[in-house]
């Protein structure tokens, strides 16, 4: 197990990339048309937050991290239409030490969404950590009545671990969440991204 980044990382229809600098415009797109979408899964962002200077600011964030190996962005790309950018995979909070871990965030463009790209982008991105950053856990939290979102974690693998009592400020309330696990002895054990059940490794690496 190295400890860098991977450049790429792909299932059958859909693909990871760390973010950089250029993605301003592309995400900021993405960004404006889910606004209404993704507001209800968010924190209260400031207004500059939906310009290009405020997804610019983010981008430099994610730089920053991965330099600090405090986190890991990623583009989520559609490779059945030419790699277009269809959302972002965030690991944060990395922890090294004994406890290796990190948390996981993630949002899909709600027009590519129900096609399997967002379960495929949390598996990828389970690569990254575990493949290749040497992470040990992935501990993403999802509100209880986000069905969708628990089902992406469960299709992925995670376990349901158990309900912390207002653990996140969403859209300006502090919500409960249910805590997902995974380790790496258990992404493991796992088929690979979208391809045949054969055992892995069944990606490609970039
Ligand atoms: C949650 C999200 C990432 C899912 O993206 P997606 O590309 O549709 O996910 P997938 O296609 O990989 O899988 C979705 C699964 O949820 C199921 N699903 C869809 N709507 C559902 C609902 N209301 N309740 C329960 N399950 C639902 C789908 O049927 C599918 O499962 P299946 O393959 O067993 O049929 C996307 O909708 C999103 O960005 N939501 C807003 C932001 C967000 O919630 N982020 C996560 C915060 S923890």
């Amino acid at each position: 197990v190295s400890a860098t980044v991977p450049g790429r990382l792909e299932g059958e229809r859909t693909a990871i990339r760390p973010t950089t600098a250029h993605d301003a415009h592309a995400m900021l797109e993405l960004r404006v048309r889910n606004a209404a979408f993704l507001a209800p899964y968010d924190p209260l962002r400031p207004r500059s937050f939906l310009t290009l200077a405020g997804q610019g600011a983010m981008l430099a964030a994610d730089e920053r991290a991965r330099r600090d190996d405090r986190g890991y962005g990623f583009v989520v790309l559609d490779r059945t239409e030419g790699d277009v950018p269809i959302g972002r995979v965030n690991l944060f909070n990395v922890v090294r030490g004994p406890r290796q871990s990190a948390g996981m965030g993630y949002w899909l463009d709600e027009g590519h969404g129900g096609r399997g790209h967002a379960t495929a982008a949390v598996r990828l991105a389970c690569e990254a950590a575990f493949d290749h950053l040497g992470l040990h856990r992935l501990e993403p939290a999802v509100m209880p009545r986000n069905a969708r979102s628990a089902r992406v974690l469960e299709k992925a693998g995670f376990r349901r671990e158990g309900r912390a009592v207002r653990y996140l400020e969403i859209a300006g309330v502090w919500e409960d969440h249910d805590l997902f696990g995974l380790t790496a002895e258990e992404h493991g054990a796992q088929a690979p991204v979208d391809g045949p059940a054969q055992g892995r490794p069944g990606t490609r690496h970039h």
